[in-house]
This record gives C-alpha cells, structure tokens and sequence, in this order.
C-alpha cells in the first residue's frame, strides 16, 4: 500500500517532458539534496577522482556501507596518483568487505591508466571515460555529468524507478531499462545534468521509495501518470526471481605453533579474485564426501570438525561452508603453501566477507565438535 498517495487524479497525465519537471527537481535538490561525502559543497568544483571513486564505490553498493570505505580511500589516497602507485594487494585489502572485487581490480588498473597515459588528469567526456577500465556506459555518463558539467543520461537503480513511474512503464525489468533510457533522455536538461541525476537518485531513495512510496511530498507529482493511475507503487515490474541454488564446500584452519595461521591468494580472475582465502575446497552444488574434501586439504594432517556452518550468499548461489582446524608443527607448516598471518593481525588481509565469516567462526568460543 502506498503510504501516502497524494491527491488522485482522474486522468493519466501526458508523459512529462522537458524543462519544467527538471526545474522542479533541481529546485527541490537544491534544498533536499542529501549531504554525501562524495558531493561537492554547494559553489565549490567537484573532484573527479572523487566522482570517479564513489560511483565505482556505489555499484551494488549502499551508500551507507559506501561512506566509511570512500573517507579511508581517500584519507590514505587522496589523488588518483596515489591510488595508482599503491601496491594492487592494498588496494584490494582496503576494499575488503565492499563485495564485487573485480571492482578493485580495475580501480587501480584505472588509476594506473589516468597516472600513466593522461597525466593524472581524468578525460571529460563520456566518450573518453568509457575508454578507461572499469568504466562502463553508466559510471562513464555518471561522472561525465557530476564531476564535468556534461550532460549525460544517467541511470541507476533509483532513478529506474523514479522514471519507471513518471512514464508507466510496465514492462517488467530488466527488459524495460532500454525504454527507461529513452525516457530519461527526455527529462534530462542540458544544464546541472549532475545535479539532476543526483536529485532523481535521491528522490528515490528518500521519497519514490521501492514500497509505500510518498507521493504527496514528491517535487514532481504532477508529472507523474503512475501516480495519476494509482499504479506508482507497483512499477517497476519484475520478471520473477529463479530460486538460488546452494552451494557447499570445506575451509582449513591450520594453525602453527606460535598462532599464526594460513591464508592463500586466490587466482586473479573468477569469484573473489586476487583476495585471500582461509584455504577453502572448490564449491559444488552437489555433497561431496568428506574425503573429496580432505583430498583438498593444504596438508595431509588430522582436522578436526567444528559444529555448525558458515553461510554467505552471493549473487548467484547461496554458500554453506564446514570449517576444518588443525594445529601443526612448525615442520608441516613450513611445506605448507599460503602466507601465514598472526591472528590479531588478519584485519589487514583482503580478506572478503564470506572469509571474514570463516575466520570468526573458527575463533569462536564453541571448540571442534567432531574429529575424524
Ligand atoms: N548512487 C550512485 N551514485 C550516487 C550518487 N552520486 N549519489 C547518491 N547515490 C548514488
């Protein structure tokens, strides 16, 4: 039910177009605009590295989990030639936690192509930023818009909805974001494109909201002819969700006399790559035995069981892993492949979040339950 729907009219409106529904917007941002650390104070130029580093940041991501990851990028690098010359391991160690890791891997492959081949300076243009890695149709108009001034069509997920509504577009997603394309085309000004893009992200996020959107506080009600029809709260449609399969797999706490324990690198390309691990198995959607597992194991010593599981869901599965500990002599630890790292010291890893999760369940207070 939507939580406050405004007056209803009768009729549907005609499509909103232009000038007019951009003013309106951009006069009710100038106000509401929510205060993000990325943004520039109002009168002041904004910094494209910035830009550039918050909506890589914000790709999947909440601004909320964003804020304090986008302050310690930019406390500890804070131009892009910084970034670029940081060794690629602490770059994904501070991403850690953030998800998506491809996504800093090309952060600093990016960084390295502004530092090396343009100077430090980042291009202009949509055109120019497409070019860079990392960068794709949506990051390249976003920061061609808000750090340049250009005017871009951007679209994110709040602004789907936002225009999804203004325009009733009832195709159900995703193969409706080709229309929503054209349609924000339409609404775009030439002038404050930034500003514009950035008002309709936050009217989404603050007052077009997914459920019980709040209509009659909504600067551009009268554009709206999802509203009108009294249909705003259920666009965009979505085809329905697959159910996501499970997934399990074992992970090996081995530690060595003095408590350090062992984490691997992970191949660069694939799920989770160029992040560490507690060593794990490969992950299958069918129960191998425990032997398939052990097989799998960085040591052929005794592991022991621990209780219960670790659960992670990713994008396209859901993760149940069983965690192994063992504890060696120094003569098995030293033929062990892997880095060993004390304990207090694993928060400087790039360890992901699925491992963050492993780590503290193999250092929980429950011991090992069963023993093979
Ligand atoms: N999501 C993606 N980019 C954003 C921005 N610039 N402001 C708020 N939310 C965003």
């Amino acid at each position: 039910m939507m939580k406050d729907s405004g007056k209803r009219r009768k009729k549907p409106l005609a499509p909103p177009s232009g000038e007019a529904l951009a003013g309106k917007l951009l006069a009710w941002y100038d106000i509401h605009a929510r205060h993000l650390p990325w943004r520039a104070r109002p009168g002041t130029p904004a910094d494209p590295y910035a830009v550039w580093l918050s909506e890589i940041m914000l790709q999947q991501t909440t601004v909320v989990t964003v804020g304090p990851y986008f302050r310690d990028f930019l406390a500890r690098w804070p131009r892009v030639t910084d970034l670029a010359a940081a060794p690629v391991e602490d770059v994904m160690a501070a991403w850690a936690g953030l998800g998506y890791y491809s996504r800093a891997r090309n952060l600093h492959a990016c960084a390295q192509t502004v530092a090396t081949e343009y100077g430090g300076i980042f291009p202009d243009t949509e055109e120019g930023l497409i070019k860079l890695p990392g960068i794709g149709p949506y990051t390249a108009a976003a920061v061609a818009a808000i750090a340049f001034g250009k005017r871009a069509v951007v679209v994110d997920g709040n602004i789907e909805r936002v225009v999804a509504r203004l325009f009733s577009l009832e195709t159900p997603l995703p193969l409706v974001k080709k229309e929503i394309k054209v349609c924000t085309d339409l609404i775009t000004p030439e002038r404050r494109a930034g500003d514009f893009a950035q008002g309709l992200m936050d009217l989404g996020a603050t007052i077009c909201t997914p459920r019980s959107p709040s209509c009659s506080r909504c600067p551009i009600i009268d554009f709206c002819t999802a509203q009108a029809t009294g249909i705003a709260e259920t666009l965009p449609r979505r085809a329905p969700k697959k159910k996501r399969p499970t997934r399990l797999g074992a992970c090996f706490w081995m530690t060595r006399p003095d408590g350090a324990v062992l984490l691997r690198r992970r191949p660069p390309k694939g799920l989770l790559g160029g992040m560490m691990e507690v060593p794990t198995t490969t992950w299958l959607e069918n129960q191998s035995t425990e032997d398939q597992w052990l097989a799998q194991a960085p040591a052929s010593v005794t592991w022991k069981k621990r209780g219960g599981l670790v659960s992670h869901g990713f994008t396209h599965f859901e993760l149940q892993l069983v965690v192994y500990e063992a504890r060696v002599s120094a003569t098995i630890a030293k033929k062990a492949e892997g880095i060993w790292v004390p304990v207090d010291q694993l928060d400087g890893e790039a360890l992901p979040t699925v491992m963050r999760k492993v780590v503290a369940h193999a250092m929980s207070d429950a011991g090992p339950l069963f023993s093979k």
